[in-house]
């Protein structure tokens, strides 16, 4: 049933953007912006189904840990299971009116700003002129990671895929032979980051465990660019290739394949079986807001910031960064890693590159 609700919001949103590509054509022609103009049409637009529908429907999540881990044949037949349910909203976020914004600040003043780079200053203006309540921190730096392209335009080869803050979305593409070094299984599963990550989530795993009493389930980690391709052909050919662009990445895209992202399971009460959806609900998840930085791990896509990651809230999905940059993140309280990229960006595939 939640199934075809979802099916139903989800057509209700294709046919409301006119779609090629997921939701980036609803923000406008494919030449402008990704992110939502400022405009009481898209703050009424009819784009999800409603949380409380879903919630209705839902159990309450449990916390208490389940019998064994899943193996990574389990870990996918529940992912299938579970797809489009998670009560994510595409709402887009207009909530973005923290710090210098452009009505307040002189033309002359963005050059101020650390991240500024000064060949982006006429993408920095036009960005600026659609979305005047954003913060120009932040909208300097989404220009800066080419947010202002688009999803899927004006592709970035990532050139040091094995770099630990390797910056991969809809513009910022790894190499379709990129296999990360060092993947190795995380301890008790058939699923694999690298071993620094792989470390690191044991580590995060073991301090839930001891304050909690809760088991951090993974059910996905490591995936090749081959299996990613074969994922989203899967999800294209079973909800429409729009509603598949929502939740899932094309083959290259996904940050599944550095090696360096795990998504996490909780338990299923009416079933027993493990679920990812309404993770945002558990207990783990509020400790991981809360110490995941410590332990080196972002949310990568966060819930009110859809309309700069393109991807629905994925509370299960978390990107291992390294402790000081996921702290500094976190104390930056900067919630997308476009954002912080476009910010502090420092690794070796220039951001702005393309185009
Ligand atoms: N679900 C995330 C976006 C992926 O496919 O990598
Ligand atoms: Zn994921």
């Amino acid at each position: 049933m939640k199934r075809i609700v979802f099916a139903c919001a989800a057509l209700i949103f294709l046919l409301s953007s006119c779609s090629d590509i997921g939701f980036s054509i609803r923000y406008g022609a494919k030449t402008e912006p990704v992110l939502p103009p400022q405009s009481q049409e898209i703050k009424g637009a009819p784009v999800a189904p409603p949380k409380e529908a879903v919630k209705q429907t839902e159990p309450s999540p449990v916390t208490r840990e389940p019998e064994e881990t899943p193996n990574v044949d389990e870990a996918i037949e529940i992912s299938d299971e579970s797809l489009g349910e998670g009560g994510a909203s595409l709402i887009p976020d207009l909530s973005v009116t923290q710090g210098i914004s452009a009505g307040g600040e002189a033309d002359n003043s963005l050059a101020a700003f650390g991240h500024y780079i000064s060949k982006n200053e006429e993408r920095y203006r036009a960005f600026i002129e659609a979305y005047p309540d954003m913060a120009l921190t932040k909208a300097l730096a989404l220009v800066n990671v080419n947010a202002d392209y688009g999803y899927y335009k004006n592709i970035t080869q990532i050139a040091d895929p094995a770099e630990l803050l390797v910056f991969c979305n809809k513009n910022f593409q790894l190499p379709a032979d990129y296999i990360p070094e060092g993947l190795r299984n995380i301890a008790g599963y058939s699923i694999m980051l690298t071993d620094t990550a792989a470390t690191a989530f044991e580590d995060m795993a073991a301090a839930v465990k001891a304050e909690l009493g809760l088991k951090l389930i993974a059910i996905s980690a490591y995936r090749s660019f081959d299996y990613q391709k074969a994922l989203f052909a899967r999800y294209a050919k079973a909800d429409g290739e729009g509603v598949a662009e929502t939740y899932s990445a094309r083959a290259g895209h996904s940050e599944h394949q550095t090696g360096l992202t795990v998504d996490l399971l909780h338990m299923w009460p009416s079933t027993g079986s493990l679920r990812r959806e309404n993770f945002q609900n558990t207990e783990q998840y509020a400790w991981m807001l809360e110490h995941a930085h410590e332990y080196g791990f972002i949310l990568r896509y966060p819930e009110n910031d859809v309309s700069v990651t393109g991807y629905l809230f994925e509370p299960w999905h978390w990107r291992y960064i390294g402790v000081e940059d996921a702290t500094r993140m976190h104390e930056a309280e900067i919630t997308t890693f476009e954002e912080y990229t476009g910010t502090f960006y420092r690794g070796t595939t220039p951001v702005t590159e393309a185009g």
